[in-house]
């Protein structure tokens, strides 16, 4: 049998692709003993385990998951309970919402933290911008006071570790239910003055929301909340570190973007698609499965991974290859299962904010281009991924000649 890395192996971490190429071709269904749950890579069988039309794959592993760290959120649910509170929390999502309430606060965002660094010639993009302007934005969308930015920094970081804590380190999961509970004693006494006083931001709008009668509990709101730390903010940081890094990378197609802004759509998509943010999803089987290399046994724990499904060569031509223009791309970001790689997963659980990511995405690349017209990586440095659930560029050092000087 071909030798697959551990995908808890350094020699996985530092670059998992060779990992998956042979996972797909020779070991498309793995037993992996440390996380107790079955490996599969395969496009279709991803594919098929995020849609789910046989109702075989359920999203109850996140019970164990997301539970210590959030409480109960809408991943955690199913059927007609998941589709009446995702309809609870959607629309404060979509097209109307974005382009009158949220696309001023993307772009004072993305600016804010541009500006402090633009007349400078150099900076982190990683560190300076892109693990600060989502979670900033999902703080501003809230309406949270910009002096508690810090704390709910603080919390974030807290969150995802312990999402990613695949090794199970007690102080990293201790830190996250540490988080919970400081998380709650902020945000409920929040809620409730919101209900009083409703405004005309993100919490005023879910705890007006009602859908056939139900309406978001407190508990229900700030659970939600917490989960846009980590779904909002960790995800749409290494997009756009990745959308930066994979056109550094390819100044051809970084000086096409440059000249026609609306390729952005297609160097996300591609991004999305060639280094995903999430790497890695689990479900739950219900009962018996096939897939590709055998049968996976009711009540077994899947890990499905993207970064895999991503890139395999059935369904894309050249996967390894980072393509702006590849011709068997869609660009779509609809909310329905319409978007083809499997960076938003599908189905059900389609991510609620991809639309708000692509806008956060689009609008920050025009915003750092323009402020840096010959952007260039530090002398010498050559970028590095870090990360096996999520995963993205560890740093970004850029020079650039600073505008008006
Ligand atoms: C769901 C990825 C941005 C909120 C998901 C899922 C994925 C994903 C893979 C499905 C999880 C599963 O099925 O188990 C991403 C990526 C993003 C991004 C790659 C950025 C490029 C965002 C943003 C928000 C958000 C900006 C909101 C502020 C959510 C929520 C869910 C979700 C609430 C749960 C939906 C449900 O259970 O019905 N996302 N996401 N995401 N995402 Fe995103």
């Amino acid at each position: 049998a071909p030798q697959v890395p551990d995908i808890l192996s350094p020699e996985f971490a530092a670059n998992p692709y060779p990992a998956y190429r042979v996972m797909r071709e020779s070991a498309p269904l793995i037993w992996h003993e440390a996380t107790r749950s079955y490996i599969i890579s395969r496009y279709d069988d991803v594919e098929r385990a995020f849609k789910d039309k046989e109702a075989a794959f359920t999203t109850e592993n996140y019970d164990w998951q997301l539970e210590p760290v959030h409480g109960r959120t809408i991943l955690q649910l199913s059927g007609r309970e998941h589709a009446v509170r995702r309809a609870l929390v959607a629309p404060a999502f979509r097209g109307g919402q974005l382009r009158d309430s949220i696309q001023p606060v993307i772009e004072r965002n993305s600016r804010e933290l541009i500006d402090a660094f633009r007349h400078t010639g150099s900076a982190d993009l990683v560190r300076d911008y892109a693990t600060r302007f989502p979670v900033n934005v999902i703080a501003d969308m809230l309406g949270l006071d910009k002096a508690d930015h810090p704390r709910f920094h603080g919390w974030y970081t807290a969150v995802i570790a312990f999402l990613g804590n695949l090794s199970a380190d007690p102080e990293v999961a201790a830190a996250g239910e540490r988080t919970r509970v400081e998380f709650a004693e902020y945000m409920l006494p929040i809620i409730q003055r919101r209900r009083e006083d409703l405004g005309d931001d993100l919490l005023s709008t879910l705890c007006a929301a009602e859908v056939d009668g139900v309406r978001m509990s407190d508990e229900d709101i700030k659970a939600f909340c917490s989960l846009l730390l980590a779904a909002g903010g960790e995800t749409t940081d290494k997009a756009i570190a990745g959308i930066i890094a994979n056109l550094l990378a390819h100044p051809d197609q970084l000086a096409a973007v440059r000249q026609d802004r609306g390729l952005i759509e297609r160097a996300f998509a591609e991004t999305l698609r060639y280094t995903p943010p999430v790497h890695m999803i689990m479900r739950q089987t219900a009962r018996d499965v096939e897939v590709s290399g055998g049968t996976i046994p009711s009540g077994a724990t899947v890990t499905c991974l993207i970064g895999a499904a991503n890139r395999d060569g059935t369904r894309y031509r050249d996967p390894d290859t980072f393509d702006i223009f590849r011709e068997d791309l869609t660009t779509t970001t609809a909310f329905s299962a319409a978007a083809d790689h499997l960076a938003f997963a599908l189905g059900r659980h389609f991510c609620v904010g991809a639309l708000l990511a692509k806008a956060e995405v689009e609008t920050g690349v025009n915003q750092l281009l323009d402020a840096m017209p010959d952007m260039r990586l530090a002398d010498g440095f050559d970028p590095a991924e870090r990360g096996v659930f999520t995963r993205g560029p560890e740093s970004l050092p850029v020079e650039f000649t600073p505008v008006g000087s």
